[in-house]
């Protein structure tokens, strides 16, 4: 059995973990919204029409954040649309996704929905066929008290108090082809930064994160990041930052080792960020919102065969597999391992579009196998992020590092050998109650890893749980008939003997050992 060591130091600490890194995002897409948060006549919807058993799992994974209504589709949204008495509301051609919108639920629903989902809400405004007007219309919507037209017409809408969202998206993805009124470089940066002034004079406590490349291998990925923040850099708090990987060779060594695709993708955006900090000579920082993040490209096919015009039809609807779960765990170590940099992380999406959480329209909510990682990071993955010194076999892999979905359409691959460690984790201490967890992923394929973690600093601690996810079958799924084909158990064999965490992690095992102070 191969061997890890890891060396924990209390002392050594990466930052604060900001609790929004366990953001998701709800988009107008396919059945997120209609048949998944919402589906009137279903026999758990309450008054306004919000399903209670996905509220109940979104409440189970204690979403901080929900970013909202898109993604691309809000690149061609009339806000005012989705506002005011349903019956008057015009139905629309969706370009983004070719789907029809029927604005049945927009902005005032989201906003009763997110609070009875226990959930802060993260505003996308439309930078494409829209801009700075419409947008800091909404501000004034949803967040000026009374007294002026948009405010008023809230109000008048059966909303008196403000929404007060603190939390703008400055457009979204704006460099790829695929956006309505896609922009070049210093488009977007003119525009973002006089939206941004304008809405934050309508409300000057809001934060803002801009737009940032919608890929690293997009021609623009770099200088877009430069050219905006160098136009915007005042007013921005937060650059955005997107990926999606997939298995599609079907290698599982490499699907595994996206994570550090991921980690360097962080790395060069902050190196973006600081940059443009140095050349302007600013103390201020500029910080990432990961606000796209997962593994998606299950139904890539299956949504090239949809009849356009459809509403709500049956759009990304990935059904996760283990392996997936694997993934999904190595990335959110990634995000908490960046957590000095990256204080917004959206898990893209929630329901039924490349999500957690699985519904039939008018049947059963399931968990999909990504649904555990995302869930025990969430739970037990807040406080601080400590600093690992990690000691680690490496497997090789044959790498193509071009591998999201845009990309393999563009035909371009890059073939490199790369050392992979076996182990990859972190640990996170939560401030108040002193508790410890580690996370762990084996990638070994064959063998259990032998994993020592000697904690130094931290005074007498006893294991609480370990809680591992391990499946015989990486493709193994869970669909509304067998709900529960992966999911984890506890039960795994950490043990405390003189300072040191000792446990053996299951071959191509999460592993979750929580700690507490004896
Ligand atoms: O999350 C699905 C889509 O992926 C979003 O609409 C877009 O921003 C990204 O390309």
């Amino acid at each position: 059995m191969a061997s890890a060591k890891m060396l924990l130091d209390r002392a050594y600490e990466i930052s604060k973990i900001d609790n929004r890194l366990y953001g998701s995002f709800i988009e107008h897409l396919g059945r997120a919204v209609y048949g998944g948060i919402y589906e009137p006549g279903h026999p758990t919807a309450d008054a306004n029409g919000f399903r209670q058993d996905v509220i109940d799992l979104i409440k189970e994974l204690d979403v901080p954040l929900v970013r909202y209504p898109g993604g691309n589709f809000v690149s061609g949204y009339n806000w005012e649309d989705g506002v005011g008495p349903k019956a008057q509301r015009p139905k629309r051609l969706e370009l983004a996704w070719k789907s029809t919108e029927t604005n049945e639920f927009g902005t005032n629903e989201f906003m009763q929905w997110a609070q009875k989902a226990n959930t802060e809400v993260m505003m996308a405004v439309n930078l494409g066929t829209r801009g700075p007007d419409a947008a800091r219309n909404l501000v004034e919507y949803c967040n000026h008290p009374g007294g002026s037209h948009y405010s008023d017409l809230r109000r008048e809408h059966g909303f008196d108090k403000p929404h007060n969202v603190k939390l703008w998206c400055l457009g979204n993805e704006m460099d790829g082809p695929w956006q309505m009124c896609q922009k070049t470089a210093v488009e977007y940066g003119r525009a973002a930064y006089e939206a941004a002034k304008m809405m934050r004079w309508t409300d000057p406590t809001i934060e803002f994160v801009a737009a940032g490349s919608s890929g690293l291998q997009m021609p623009t990925f770099g200088e877009w990041e430069m050219t905006v923040l160098e136009h915007a850099y005042d007013l921005v708090d937060y650059i955005s930052i997107h990926t999606y990987y997939g298995n599609q060779a079907n290698n599982i060594g490499a699907f595994l080792a996206k994570s550090t695709d991921m980690d360097e993708f962080i790395k060069s955006v902050v190196a973006l960020c600081d940059a443009v900090k140095a050349k302007q000579r600013k103390r201020k920082q500029i910080h990432l919102s990961f606000d796209e993040w997962n593994v998606w490209f299950h139904s890539n096919d299956a949504d090239r065969k949809q009849d356009p015009w459809q509403v709500a039809p049956p759009l990304l609807e990935d059904a996760y597999t283990f392996e997936d779960a694997l993934v999904v765990g190595c990335m959110l170590i990634t995000l908490l391992r960046n957590a000095d940099r990256v204080k917004i992380a959206c898990l893209a999406q929630l329901v039924n579009v490349i999500a957690p959480i699985m519904t039939e329209s008018g049947g059963a909510a399931w968990k999909q196998t990504i649904f555990y990682p995302f869930l025990h990071a969430s739970l037990y993955g807040r406080g601080t992020a400590l600093q690992p010194v990690i000691s680690s076999p490496t497997y090789t892999i044959e790498y193509e590092s071009q591998v999201s979905w845009w990309e393999n359409e563009l035909g371009r691959k890059k073939v490199e050998a790369r050392k992979i460690p076996l182990l990859e984790s972190i640990a996170t201490v939560n401030d108040a109650t002193g508790e410890l967890t580690v996370f762990a992923v084996n990638k070994d394929q064959q063998n259990a890893l032998d994993f020592a973690c000697e904690l130094r600093g931290f005074g007498e601690y006893k294991i609480v749980e370990h809680i591992v996810l391990e499946h015989a079958d990486l493709k193994a799924a869970n669909t509304a008939q067998q709900p529960d084909n992966v999911r984890p158990r506890t039960g795994g064999d950490a043990k405390m003997a003189q300072g040191t965490l000792k446990a053996s992690l299951p071959k191509l095992s999460w592993n979750v050992i929580r700690l507490a102070r004896k």
